[in-house]
């Protein structure tokens, strides 16, 4: 029987949120400060999310350190930490102990992390920094884009995971060509990884749409979802976009394969 697929749940942009209004403000505006990141977060957790992502940006613009500290000590389930390969963010991410880390490229100029981590372009400086949170029981992943030369520099790197950046697909959606084809990049990789006993994690533009064909990449591990989830949170709560989350992916993943 195949593996359920988890679901991490980003919860980023509910601090988007809360930095639209209170940037500045926060240590005079007391309980006033809303969203509470780590409130939506526990939500989500009641509601059935395998685990917590969050991404500290170099800029701050929407998680800052303290949220992390805080989720830290208050997630039930595990905790998933974004990051650039920077030494002040490996530093800082070795004294958190997260459960887990993604290595992801930070521009400070892209709205969300744009495109994926050219490891094969990196593989001198991130085989020492996988090899720093291996040593200390924090699984590295690496957010990259659905390549061959990506997977292969994984393998070197000596990654246990990495995240396939699906935003290619998820904007292909609805141009049948070109999103067969994203589709079939991401599987090929997801089947390049499995090969070389790499986990596979996809995410980026995944929503309640497309999750149905997502779900059938092999060899999933877990999906990393956060505007979608968050977006859908506004109208109907925290909780039932979760739980709708979940149960999609459980829909699409009985359903039988497409030709
Ligand atoms: N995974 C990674 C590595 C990301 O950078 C992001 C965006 O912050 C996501 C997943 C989630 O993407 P989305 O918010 O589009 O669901």
């Amino acid at each position: 029987m195949k593996k359920a697929i988890l679901l991490g749940v980003n919860i980023d942009h509910s601090a988007t949120l809360r930095q639209a209004r209170y940037r500045g403000y926060e240590s005079s505006c007391g309980k006033m400060v809303e969203p509470d990141p780590v409130a939506i977060a526990l939500a989500a957790e009641q509601a059935g999310a395998d685990g917590i992502t969050v991404h500290l940006r170099e800029d701050r613009r929407h998680i800052q350190e303290r949220d992390v500290l805080r989720l830290r000590e208050s997630l039930h389930t595990r905790m998933n930490l974004e990051m650039a390969p920077t030494p002040e963010m490996v530093k800082f991410a070795l004294t958190l102990k997260p459960d887990s880390v993604c290595l992801v490229p930070e521009r400070r100029e892209e709205i969300s992390t744009e495109g994926g981590l050219d490891a094969a372009a990196k593989i001198a400086a991130l085989t020492p920094i996988v090899a720093a949170f291996s040593q200390q029981g924090i699984a590295a992943s690496l957010f990259i884009d659905p390549d061959q030369k990506q997977i292969d520099a994984a393998a070197t790197i000596g990654a246990p995971f990495v995240e396939l950046h699906t935003g290619a697909y998820a904007n292909a959606y609805y141009d049948n060509e070109a999103r067969a084809r994203e589709f079939r990049r991401l599987c090929k990789a997801a089947e390049a990884a499995a090969n070389v006993a790499i986990k596979t994690n996809a995410g980026h533009g995944i929503n309640y749409v497309n999750i149905s064909e997502v779900v059938e990449i092999p060899h999933l591990h877990e999906l990393n979802i956060g505007h979608s989830i968050l977006c859908r949170a506004l109208m109907f709560g925290i909780d039932e976009a979760v739980r709708e989350m979940k149960a999609r992916m459980r829909e699409g993943f009985s359903l039988a394969p497409r030709p």
